[in-house]
């Protein structure tokens, strides 16, 4: 048995006690995730930002609000886990300033102010440790699945990642896509078109034949 920690969700980086800024995630991939990993007979935790999915009973969940939350949660939990599957969408920046209350909306425009996030996977997968990391590359059908895997290779290397999935997406929230698998050692796997539940099963069936490659003993 091997335990694998999620990122799911979007996260939410509030400009005051009511507005915030974010992405579009259902949480649907990491949920479907940590029911593959289940179902495989592994522990799943996963840190969850605000989504309105149920996880799957069985997983442990951190709930999360914002990328310092998640990177605080994850990295709290990281040595508990032997593989770590990113599939939160994590907003790149956050706002410099927090305003209490909900100030009133002035008239005309109005600048913020906002500082980058850190990037979690790519510090979970600086961190020392032999532990399987998997990363997502989510991209748009109009890049064509040529492109996006080159954009997946880079954040492959980029991030310092095990596996980087490639994911052309119909639509946000959608089921389908078509997905590719793109492996440290140079191979590409791309899957039939197929679902979230299926592309969740050979994502981690893929993580955790790498650890067991990996591990000393092997587990
Ligand atoms: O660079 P990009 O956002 O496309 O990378 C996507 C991958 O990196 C996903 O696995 C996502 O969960 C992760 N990520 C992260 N923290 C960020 C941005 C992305 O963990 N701040």
């Amino acid at each position: 048995m091997v335990a694998i920690l999620i990122t799911a969700g979007p996260t939410r980086e509030y400009l005051d006690d009511v507005r915030f800024l974010g992405n579009a995630s259902s949480g649907r991939m990491g949920c479907a995730l940590a029911e593959a990993a289940l179902a495989l007979g592994h522990d799943a935790t996963m840190v969850l930002g605000p989504v309105e999915v149920t996880p799957p009973a069985g997983a442990t969940v951190l709930p999360v609000v914002s990328a310092l939350d998640m990177l605080a949660a994850a990295d709290g939990a990281l040595e508990r886990h032997q593989i770590v599957i990113a599939a939160a969408a994590v907003a790149d920046w956050r706002p410099a300033r927090r305003q209490a209350g909900k100030p009133a909306r002035q008239p005309g425009a109005m600048t913020l102010e906002l500082v980058p996030n850190p990037d979690v996977v790519a510090t979970l997968a600086a961190r020392p440790g032999s532990r399987v990391v998997v990363g997502f590359a989510l991209e748009s059908v109009s890049a064509g699945m040529a492109a996006a895997v080159a954009r997946g290779r880079r954040k492959l290397h980029d991030k310092r990642l095990d596996l980087c999935v490639v994911n052309l997406h119909d639509a946000i929230g959608s089921d389908a896509g078509e997905f590719v698998l793109c492996h440290g050692d140079g191979r590409d796997e791309a899957l039939p078109r197929c679902d979230k539940a299926s592309a969740a099963a050979r994502i981690v069936a893929a993580a955790v034949d790498l650890w067991r490659a990996r591990a000393p003993g092997g587990v």
